[in-house]
């Protein structure tokens, strides 16, 4: 399993090494805009905490930070986050923290973890997160790393926390031997268990996606995005 995992951190190193990387939108992701005053809705954002697990470079963290939460992202990979901070102009602290390095944004309230999301903990991390943005995320992990991905993240939030999360359907007999891979609501559902909601946002087919919107894979694929809570 170690083996496994090390191969897959460098799977993704190499392809950020080679800018392999067609899934970053250039913006922030038009979903989350859209769908950000459901996920505060009530809770509101007044020292609340968002993680972003699986963060790569996206511009997402800086608008979420604009929109006054606190941010922590998690990457395996050094060149995106000092691509991040470098590509927005943001200087920023370099430390190590329980094996990990960390990258705290000097002037906004963003901080990012190195490491594999496997291995972090919400001691790590300074405590539970009561938001998360999983954009792309849980679709990046390879099916018998799912549910250990879906574990792990639970144990990172609060208990009322919400999530949006979006899920990648399309003929499995056709793709699914590389990211994104295909998670169905029911598989969705069985891996986030009876304590939590999960409401579909939207659904779109690969043209009526906004334009310029990446993550564009073929093969009559549907991008769906979820709000999930818990339930106390
Ligand atoms: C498909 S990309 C999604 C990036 C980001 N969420 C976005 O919307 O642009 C997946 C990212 O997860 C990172 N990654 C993959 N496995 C990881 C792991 N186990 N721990 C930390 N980061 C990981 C990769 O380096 C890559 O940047």
């Amino acid at each position: 399993m170690v083996d496994k995992r090390e191969e897959l951190n460098k799977y993704w190193c190499i392809r950020w090494a080679s800018s392999d990387n067609g899934w970053v939108f250039p913006g922030v992701n038009p979903f989350l805009k859209l769908y950000f005053p459901n996920l505060t809705e009530g809770k509101g954002v007044c020292n609340k905490r968002v993680l972003v697990p699986l963060c790569g470079k996206t511009t997402d963290l800086l608008w979420l930070c604009e929109q006054d939460l606190s941010v922590t992202g998690i990457e395996f990979c050094e060149v995106p986050i000092i691509n991040f901070f470098k590509e927005k102009g943001l200087s920023y602290e370099c430390y190590e923290k329980s094996c990990h390095k960390v990258y705290k944004c000097i002037s906004k309230d963003i901080v990012i973890y190195q490491g594999d999301f496997f291995s972090m903990n919400s001691d790590i991390l300074g405590g539970v997160f009561d938001y998360c943005c999983d954009i792309s995320s849980l679709s990046a992990m390879i099916p018998n790393e799912q549910k250990l991905y879906v574990d792990k993240l639970i144990s990172l939030l609060s208990f009322d926390c919400r999530l949006i999360l979006n899920c990648f359907e399309y003929d499995v007999t056709l793709r699914n031997d590389k990211p994104p891979y295909a998670i169905f609501r029911d598989r969705l559902e069985n891996m986030f268990g009876y304590k939590f909601i999960i409401k579909e946002l939207c659904c779109n087919t690969e043209d009526t996606l906004p334009e310029g919107y990446t993550s564009r894979i073929g093969f009559n694929t549907r991008h769906i995005y979820y709000m999930i809570k818990k339930i106390n």
